[in-house]
């Protein structure tokens, strides 16, 4: 299945968010508090994820992307970057088995070139055994930019459409199709922790109409019930897509929508 645009037709909005996208940061300034080296807070964040992932599966959510490593984080001191290799290929190693065992699909979005063949391979095989769950769909941004993304979506697109000279076909909806993320519905939910209320190039394109949730948390203390204050602020918020509060009134549900 693939989803279109929340420009284009406004989403069913439900109680739960269905897609959670999460910037973890703050692993760092974790380990710094705690006079430990900055890479102590990404082996503790790998304990945040597994609690996250299960949190997340209980309350109903059916995507939960989150970005491990930006196309920008090549730029961190060399021996962060190998640690955080060395981390991601652990963590798949470990806990595939786990994820295949509660239905939870795996997968990978990314420039994934840029990693060595044994990083691919394990991705490949992670999500080869997994592509068969349905309970919650966890999405690892790796080498991922949002940037990137529009990139590549826009160079598949114009060699299937513009070559072909078929120029007006190039829309919002053929457009998302081609974005890395295309089977997963846009995120309803945005948090990130450690106190940043930055975006920094995640999913640019897919988070136009998305809730967003700053903590002071850092990652590693970020646990089942900081998952509960942000649903519980998702749920009081007003998804209106362009739209006022009168249209969103019971009574005005079976009007047409404006276009906004
Ligand atoms: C940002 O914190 C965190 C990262 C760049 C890496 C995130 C990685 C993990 C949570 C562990 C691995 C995850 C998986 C899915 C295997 P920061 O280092 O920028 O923190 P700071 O802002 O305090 O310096």
């Amino acid at each position: 299945m693939t989803y279109t645009s929340s420009t284009v037709r406004v989403p069913d909005v439900a109680t739960v968010p269905q897609h959670i996208a999460i910037i973890m940061d703050g692993n760092g300034r974790w380990a710094t508090q705690r006079r430990l080296p900055r890479v102590a807070g990404h082996a503790r964040g790998v304990d945040a994820v597994r609690t996250t992932v299960e949190a997340c599966a209980r309350a109903g959510v059916e995507y939960l992307t989150l970005f491990a490593f930006s196309s920008e984080n090549w730029r961190r001191p060399d021996d962060e970057v190998s640690f955080l290799m060395r981390l991601f290929v652990t963590a798949l190693e470990r806990e595939v088995g786990k994820l295949h065992a509660n239905g939870i699909r795996l997968r990978v979005v990314g420039d994934l070139a840029m990693f060595d063949k044994r990083i691919q391979d394990l991705i490949a095989r992670a999500e080869a055994k997994t592509a068969r769950n349905t309970r919650l769909t966890l999405t690892i941004a790796a080498n991922y930019g949002g940037r990137w993304d529009i990139m590549q979506a826009t160079r598949k697109l114009v060699e299937q459409s513009v070559f072909a000279g078929q120029a007006a076909d190039i829309s919002e909806a053929a457009f998302a199709q081609h974005l890395a993320m295309a089977y997963a519905p846009e995120p309803d939910l945005f948090i990130r922790t450690g106190g940043e209320q930055r975006i920094s190039n995640f999913l640019l394109w897919q988070l136009a109409y998305t809730e967003f949730y700053f903590t002071d948390i850092f990652w590693p203390d970020f646990d089942g019930a900081a998952l509960e204050q942000a649903l519980a602020s998702y749920t009081g918020r007003e998804r209106r897509f362009g739209r006022t509060s009168a249209q969103l009134e019971p009574q005005a549900q079976n009007v047409d929508p404006l276009p906004c």
